[in-house]
């Protein structure tokens, strides 16, 4: 095996308190190969020879890279961490120095004067798509800066949902309901259960078939609270753990990206949403979805629910971000009375 095909995850001693500061994250994304050329192939695609581009969340300026070799005239990079004066240092040392301007800041904060891009790269793409805030970060800066029948580069978004079975996964939240070295552990399962998951859902069976749970066209879309309710009907059996998301992402017409937890090839895991205690399912039985989320802007909420009925039961889970912990209160206090 070639040396780039082997996967290093790049642990670093954190330097400052920004963790985004830190090279490792970049790391990953550089070396996924799959990601930086399909977004090459979509930028090479819509970018015009002369074009204004505006790089929304830059990083290492590798997007811009991009855009410049397809014959950007300008490109405006707007990254929130010191990562850009690395990025500024790259185009400089590959000769694109003039043709870059570059500005360390919250892109949603900042006006945007004189004119209007022709293009908007922005790669703050979660494994669900929206998880990285793109929707509070990019709505207000494209009515801003992006002319009128200018491109956004991805265009759309689509978030996709499978119930899943996973007997290793299943296996390890097992530990929240058993006696480990003496104790009792099961007051963390009400936690364990009202969280979602961030994992590599590659070994997950699917019980039933994927469905698009929303679709985004990030050149139209103004909402930054989702609410959206799916139907599944379980056609194999299984203990079913929870309902998976992921993301397909339309770069441009005929180019997209996405983490399908099967076919998935990027750096990208998955998420899971967990419907509680697993439960024994046979084909014909149904579980619905209800998934709602605000956008940081708009509060921060992610809620999922939904009823799961089989020939045995008929059970209701309900779980949000708003009911983080769950368990009783414990007392504070400066002063601890001992004996
Ligand atoms: C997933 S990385 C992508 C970096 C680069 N565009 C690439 O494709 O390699 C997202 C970057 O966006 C930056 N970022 C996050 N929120 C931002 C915001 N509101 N304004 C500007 N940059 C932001 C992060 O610091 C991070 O460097």
């Amino acid at each position: 095996m070639a040396i780039d095909e082997l996967e290093y995850i790049l642990e670093m001693w954190p330097l400052s308190d920004n963790t985004e500061d830190h090279l490792s994250s970049h790391h990953l994304l550089l070396q996924d190969r799959v990601r930086n050329e399909t977004f090459r192939r979509a930028i090479r695609q819509v970018v015009r020879p002369g074009d204004l581009v505006l790089d929304i969340g830059a990083g290492t300026g590798i997007l811009s890279a991009f855009a410049l070799q397809a014959g950007a005239r300008h490109v405006y990079l707007v990254e929130s961490t010191d990562i850009i004066s690395c990025a500024g240092k790259i185009l400089k040392c590959s000769g694109w120095g003039r043709r870059a301007t570059l500005l360390r800041a919250e892109a949603e904060k900042i006006r945007y004067v004189g004119r209007k891009v022709d293009v908007i790269l922005i790669e703050l793409i979660g494994s669900f798509g929206i998880d990285e805030n793109i929707l509070d970060v990019l709505v207000p800066v494209r009515d801003r800066a992006l002319r009128e029948g200018g491109s956004i580069i991805p265009r759309r978004l689509r978030l996709m949902a499978a119930p899943i079975s996973h007997s290793g996964l299943e296996r390890a939240m097992r530990v929240y309901h058993e006696r480990r070295h003496g104790a009792d552990l099961s007051p963390l399962a009400p936690l364990a259960h009202n969280n979602i998951y961030l994992f590599s859902f590659r070994t997950a069976r699917f019980l039933a078939q994927p469905q698009k749970l929303i679709e985004l066209d990030l050149v139209t879309c103004r909402q930054n609270r989702l609410d959206k309710r799916l139907d599944f009907e379980i056609e194999r059996h299984g203990r079913l753990l929870g309902i998976v998301g992921w993301f397909e992402a339309d770069l441009c017409e005929g180019i997209s990206l996405s983490n399908h937890p099967h076919t998935n090839r990027t750096h990208w895991d998955q998420v899971m949403f967990p419907v509680g205690e697993p439960i024994p399912v046979c084909p014909g039985d149904a579980v619905s979805f209800r998934f709602r989320y605000s956008a940081a802007g708009a509060g921060d909420v992610w809620a999922w629910s939904g009823v799961v009925t089989t020939s045995d039961c008929r059970r209701v889970y309900r779980h949000s971000s708003q009911r983080r912990f769950p368990l009783r209160r414990v007392r504070t206090s400066t002063q601890l009375r001992i004996g």
